[in-house]
């Protein structure tokens, strides 16, 4: 079977289906632990049927997160809470995967729906943020963040490192590095974000290094037979879009030779100018280009949640994995919806038996 419904296989580990849940963070946590909220969401997500589940953005140190609702995993309490979590996804039959990140220069904002902007300075509540230059992200994130020492590279390669063990010893099988969306790594890359004259700016390379780096240390502590993977955006619709894809395309080509298992396509979002060209799937041909040129395996996410179009960028060797967010807000069975909008033969099965069970029957007396 080939398809949304076909499994696929990634060093040892093996997801029911080609449908992925990205990470999407609930701004619900306190001191980076997790609670009710994080564990019902995920549950339901994993029982809905996706292949793999992974655990929204989750801060590798206390000035990485994006809100001060974002989650952590700078210490031992934050990783026994998640271990639940990872153990339940698994329960319900997918992958338990989660992001590792640092927010950079967006960090120490407002939840989106608290205004989606930075914490005002004489609030109380925000910090300082990091991030290769002291340049801002400008609009609605107007603090000029503090340029990273050498010292504070080092600092935070470590401490992706030390997140990277304590999310295998919480029991996730799937780990994906946060290198996109505007966050810390992808500004290293970002012309616009990145003005060193050190060894970690200019040119491609330098640029580069930060996230290099860093994803080596990683690969040095993740075990070789689970997948490690990356988010990156690889493209910011900013009118350098050429130029841009193709330094993407030779570090995603860096890191798999490295050890990347697969490469999440995503969106620079290094400026608030960029002219992005929304619509439904729009960044998979981007994907397949990577997919083609770096020869990895590559998943994306925007804007699929037709399950026909999701089914057709597997079939047409678009993409490995189809990653539907939003969709899934809406209805965490998305899967179980697909199943049958594209005719599976058993698409109640999706589901757990508790469920399962009965929606067959529905659909044996209603034929
Ligand atoms: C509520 C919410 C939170 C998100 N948090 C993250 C995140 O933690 N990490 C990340 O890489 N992307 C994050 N995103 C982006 C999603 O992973 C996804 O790329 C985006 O929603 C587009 O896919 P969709 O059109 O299927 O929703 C978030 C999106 C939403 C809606």
């Amino acid at each position: 079977m080939s398809g949304l419904f076909s499994s696929f296989t990634l060093k040892d580990v093996t997801l029911r289906n080609r449908i992925a849940i990205p990470p999407m963070c609930q701004y619900s946590a306190v001191d980076g632990l997790s609670n009710d909220w994080h564990r019902v969401h995920y549950n339901s997500l994993a029982r809905g049927g996706a292949g793999l589940v992974i655990v929204e953005a989750t801060a590798v140190a206390p000035e990485g997160r994006i809100t001060p609702g974002c989650l952590g995993i700078w210490n031992d309490a934050q990783a026994e809470k998640l271990a639940q979590i990872a153990r339940e996804i698994k329960a319900a039959g997918a992958v338990p995967g989660i992001q590792i990140a640092h927010a950079g220069r967006k960090a120490s904002a407002n939840k989106p729906w608290e205004g989606d902007d930075h914490i005002a300075a004489d609030e109380g509540r925000g910090w300082e943020t990091i991030a290769p230059s002291a340049v801002a992200f400008g609009e609605n994130l107007p603090q000029v963040p503090k340029a990273m020492t050498l010292d504070d590279i080092a600092r935070v390669r470590n401490d992706f490192v030390t997140a990277a063990k304590r999310a295998l010893d919480a029991g996730f099988e799937w780990l994906e590095l946060h290198f996109a969306h505007g966050y810390l790594a992808q500004s290293f890359f970002s012309v616009a974000a990145n003005q060193r004259t050190d060894a970690y700016g200019g040119d491609v390379a330098g640029r580069s290094r930060f996230l290099l780096e860093t994803f080596d240390a990683v690969r040095a502590v993740w075990p070789e037979n689970l997948p490690l993977t990356a988010r990156f955006g690889v493209i910011e619709y900013d009118g350098r879009d050429e130029e841009t894809l193709e330094e993407s395309i030779g570090l995603t080509k860096q890191m798999r030779a490295n050890g990347l298992d697969l490469l999440s396509v995503s969106v620079g979002f290094s400026t608030p100018h960029a002219n992005i060209p929304w619509g439904p799937a729009f960044l998979a041909p981007v994907a397949e280009r990577v997919r083609r040129e770096a020869q990895i395996p590559v998943a994306s996410a925007w804007g699929i949640d037709s399950p026909r179009i999701a089914n057709e960028t597997i079939e047409q060797g678009q993409l490995d994995l189809v990653m539907v967010g939003r969709a899934h807000l809406k209805n965490p069975n998305w899967s179980y919806q697909a199943a049958l909008a594209l005719d599976k033969s058993d698409p109640s099965w999706v589901l757990p038996a508790p469920y399962a069970h009965w929606l067959e029957r529905y659909r044996v007396s209603e034929a």
